[in-house]
């Protein structure tokens, strides 16, 4: 008999940035408009917090937290973004200031890291094309990925979005603990040993004035590169999805589902 065929590697869109830079808004927009799966990797981390603090498994207890992630049952709907460990749904409660504040040092220890990539990789090859959002997409987990953008924006701008987004659900948000925890979370996801926020090797900037020309429809303003960092402080939510929707399209196979 001849051997099977190996699995075609999925088809991905990487989207990787710091909080607050337009990446989750632009990689669901993105989603719907593809009509795609959306990985939001965070969530991942964000539901294994919420198990170790149920748990009183600490922060700082690496090996720990290694056991936990290694044993739990974690699942992700890429069609909802919803969570579930060991059956019981966590959607609702990963957002909270205590998760915000233990995530990042749950992200950083490698054996978690590894357990999540795994993961990631699976939703993807199950899904067979994803847009997958997070800190190290192009970096480390789908490193052939079709198309990688860095979403950045200025700290100030990033602020100001979380600030306004936070505020709609609780007008009495505090924009200085906002902007400590955004500076915080910044410097642990970028400064860590294991797959630090950063752009995919050989990435280019895509000047915003380009992008909004590409948005505009004009086309003289795509770039050849698969590998962009996209500063976005200057751009409207619409202007980004229409620049990083035309790359797409540019950049899938012809036969891809566009
Ligand atoms: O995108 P987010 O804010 O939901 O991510 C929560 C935390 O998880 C963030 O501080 C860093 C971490 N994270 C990560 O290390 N790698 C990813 N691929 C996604 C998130």
């Amino acid at each position: 008999m001849p051997p099977s065929p190996a699995p075609a590697a999925p088809l991905v869109v990487a989207l990787d940035g710091p909080a607050g830079s337009g990446k989750s808004t632009l990689a669901r927009d993105l989603a719907r408009e593809l009509r795609w799966p959306f990985l939001d990797t965070g969530a991942m981390y964000r539901a294994l917090t919420v198990v170790a603090l149920d748990r009183g498994v600490g922060a700082d207890d690496a090996a720990g937290l290694a056991r936990l992630a290694q044993r739990i049952d974690l699942r992700y709907d890429p069609a909802t973004g919803r969570v579930w460990v060991d059956g019981v749904e966590l959607t609702g409660r990963i957002r909270t200031p205590e998760v915000n504040a233990a995530v990042s040092r749950v992200a950083e220890i490698r054996a978690v890291r590894a357990v999540m990539r795994g993961h990631q990789q699976r939703c993807a090859a199950q899904a067979g094309r994803m847009v997958a959002e997070g800190r190290d997409m192009g970096t480390a987990v789908f490193p052939d990925a079709a198309l990688k953008v860095y979403v950045d924006a200025s700290p100030e701008e990033r602020v100001r979005r979380r600030v306004e987004e936070m505020r709609s659900k609780d007008p009495s948000v505090d924009a200085a603990a906002v902007a400590e925890s955004i500076e915080s979370r910044d410097e642990q996801d970028a400064g860590r040993e294991e797959d630090p926020l950063r752009p995919a090797p050989g990435s280019v900037p895509w000047p915003p004035a380009d992008a909004q020309r590409v948005a505009r429809g004009d086309p003289g303003g795509l770039p050849a590169a698969r590998a962009l960092i996209l500063d976005t402080t200057t751009l409207a939510p619409g202007e980004v999805l229409a620049a990083v929707l035309a790359l797409v399209r540019s950049a899938l196979p012809p036969a891809a589902p566009r």
